[in-house]
């Protein structure tokens, strides 16, 4: 599809953003494939953005066909990797080598979807998950890692690296009982326990494999340690915990919460934010999540959501120093949630 810059001042309304726009400190303020509305326009000039990239056509309806087009495109490519990490997992558990050729294919999948833009984000959230959830959240949380890895300026390789580690950070869950992972009661202490082996058994399953880097057998091992000691398997703080676990933890986090599980309904990501701020400031790498924090909610500019006294509106809005209120727009009517503080998100629709 064809790209041109142009003046912000010049560009009319319905135009689509064709190329992330950044502030001059990067953090993204506008994601790839936002239409252009006079609130987007404010919040360009709000940062002095004199010009952007449009997708260059003349008619809007088109515009949106190419960006529809994709996104059929991406499910069926998200679908595959659902069925091979499935593939993957299911092989395993009855005694069959890890097919590192499959996880590969998959990793270098996410790559390119997240090299390309934002789009897997606003996928991902309209996706409702009944069954497999464990596959769907190996391949959610790559998109996420490795949108990580964009986010922090990091390059190919190791995007790449970071989706791997996101694919397989969950492994180990090949030796858990489909019973135990979807229960919907409280665990006893001897399924707890078993569940908390998952990351030793990933390890051992790869620890010995030539393909897979060290700092992804680290990531599968590492992902549920936390950095004020409390997580497992060994209670490790701080730095101690490598780069790439302290990765996959933020996205495994944040996937869990904004996902629909057997036992547990989704909450929004803005939800999601504010009980990280509440319960995660502790344990979690600031630095990571927050940079994944201020980069995904603009990832959802545009899209609608449903307010707690029963309306819909849409995010037009979502202020970097304050991220689990964004500003919402409904008719003409604005709304700003930090202040109208009986009205919540209930969910994006
Ligand atoms: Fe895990």
């Amino acid at each position: 599809m064809a790209k041109k810059h142009v003046d912000v001042k010049m560009c009319r309304e319905n135009a689509i953003i064709a190329e992330d726009v950044f502030s001059d400190d990067g953090v993204l303020i506008v994601s790839k494939n936002t239409f252009l509305t006079n609130y987007i326009m404010d919040k360009l000039n709000y940062f002095n953005i004199e010009t952007i990239v449009i997708y260059e056509f003349d008619n809007v309806d088109n515009e949106l066909g190419g960006y529809e087009s994709h996104i059929r495109s991406f499910k069926e490519e998200y679908d595959s990797n659902v069925y091979l990490v499935k593939k993957v997992i299911v092989d395993l558990s009855k005694g069959e080598e890890l097919d590192f050729d499959a996880i590969e294919k998959i990793s270098l999948s996410l790559f390119h979807e997240v090299s390309y833009g934002n789009s897997a984000v606003r996928y991902i959230n309209r996706l409702k998950v009944f069954d497999d959830y464990t596959y769907h959240h190996c391949i959610n949380v790559g998109i996420y890692t490795a949108l990580i890895g964009k986010w922090l300026g990091c390059d190919d390789e190791k995007m790449k690296e970071f989706a791997m580690a996101g694919i397989l950070h969950d492994i180990g869950k090949y030796r858990i009982p489909v019973e135990v992972l979807n229960k919907r009661g409280v665990l006893t202490k001897e399924e707890v326990e078993l569940l908390e082996k998952h990351p030793v058994f990933g390890y051992e399953m790869v620890k010995d494999d030539e393909n897979i880097g060290t700092n992804i057998k680290d990531a599968i091992l590492s992902h549920h340690e936390r950095k004020d000691g409390s997580g497992y398997p060994y209670g490790l703080r701080g730095n101690r915990i490598g780069k790439d676990a302290r990765i996959v933890a933020v996205a495994d986090f944040y996937e869990a919460l904004t996902s629909n599980r057997p036992y547990r309904q989704k909450v929004s990501p803005f939800e999601a934010i504010k009980i990280f701020e509440a319960s995660g400031m502790e344990t979690y790498d600031l630095s990571v999540a927050m940079t994944f924090f201020k980069n995904i909610v603009n990832c959802y500019i545009g899209e609608k959501v449903k307010l707690s006294d029963g309306r819909i509106g849409e995010i037009v809005y979502v202020p970097p120093y304050d991220l689990i209120n964004p500003i919402i727009k409904i008719g003409e009517e604005i709304i700003d949630l930090s202040r109208d503080t009986d009205i919540k998100i209930e969910s994006l629709v």
